[in-house]
């Protein structure tokens, strides 16, 4: 059983997570930040914590976090445009990261995206900025001592779960349901030896526990 803090709780993964998590007799602490959220939350099983990512410094939500196992950052900015990106995928992180640090919470799950997402599309300034500050953010993540992990999902579909995906330090663009990138954090939890590996992540052909266990094998 795990204790796990997810950052960006009310998000569409997060949702997932949670539900997944309680399912699995880990007990999820989703934070939000609209007081409409919490009893959805709640309905999931995981146990409502508010905060804004924008607001709370990182002693504040280091209180928070306080006592958990693993650390999820799914929080975004969801196309609000480059400052909310700036200030979530990127600031919201840093914050993060410092604030796990500070309540000793060594194991971080970040749920990137895929370098190359889109890349036949033409480009946009906002979507550049996006790839720009997620990959900062991995690298602000991997330069810490923390127990990272980072998960980089192809383009996410509300699809039903599949269960099987195709994981590994690099393979194709694709998409992936939200269901599956829930199903694959669940796992990662549940193997804190694997840690350290970046994981990009689509739909594919490899039931999820089993794509994970021979990830944590390496
Ligand atoms: N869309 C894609 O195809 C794609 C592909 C790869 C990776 N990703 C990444 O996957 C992650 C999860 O995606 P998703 O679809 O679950 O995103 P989502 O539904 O937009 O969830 C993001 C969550 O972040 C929260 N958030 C935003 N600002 C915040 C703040 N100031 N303080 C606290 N929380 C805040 C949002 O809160 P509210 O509910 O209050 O708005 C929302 O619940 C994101 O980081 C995204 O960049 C997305």
């Amino acid at each position: 059983m795990a204790k796990v803090f997810i950052i960006g709780g009310a998000g569409k993964v997060a949702r997932r997570l949670s539900r997944q998590l309680a399912q699995g007799s880990h007990e999820p602490r989703a934070l939000y930040r609209k007081p409409e959220q919490a009893d959805e939350l709640a309905s999931l099983g995981a146990t409502p914590v508010a905060g804004d990512l924008t607001t709370l410094t990182a002693e504040a939500l280091a209180a928070l976090i306080k006592g958990s196992d693993a650390v999820v950052f799914s929080a975004g900015a969801g196309g609000a445009g480059m400052e909310v990106t700036n200030a979530i995928d990127g600031r919201g992180l840093e914050l993060a990261v410092e604030a796990a640090r500070i309540a000793g919470v060594a194991r971080f799950l970040l749920v990137s995206v895929f370098p190359d997402a889109l890349r036949d599309e033409k480009p946009s300034e906002a979507f550049e900025n996006y790839i720009r500050v997620k990959k900062l953010a991995d690298a602000h993540l991997v330069a810490t001592d923390l127990d990272w992990v980072i998960v980089r999902p192809g383009t996410l579909s509300d699809e039903p779960g599949t269960g099987k995906v195709r994981a590994d330090v690099a393979i194709p663009y694709g998409t992936v349901s939200r269901e599956d990138v829930a199903a694959t954090l669940v796992a990662i939890v549940e193997h804190p030896e694997l840690n350290h590996a970046i994981i990009e992540l689509t739909a594919g052909a490899t039931p999820i526990k089993e794509a994970v266990e021979q990830l944590a094998r390496r």
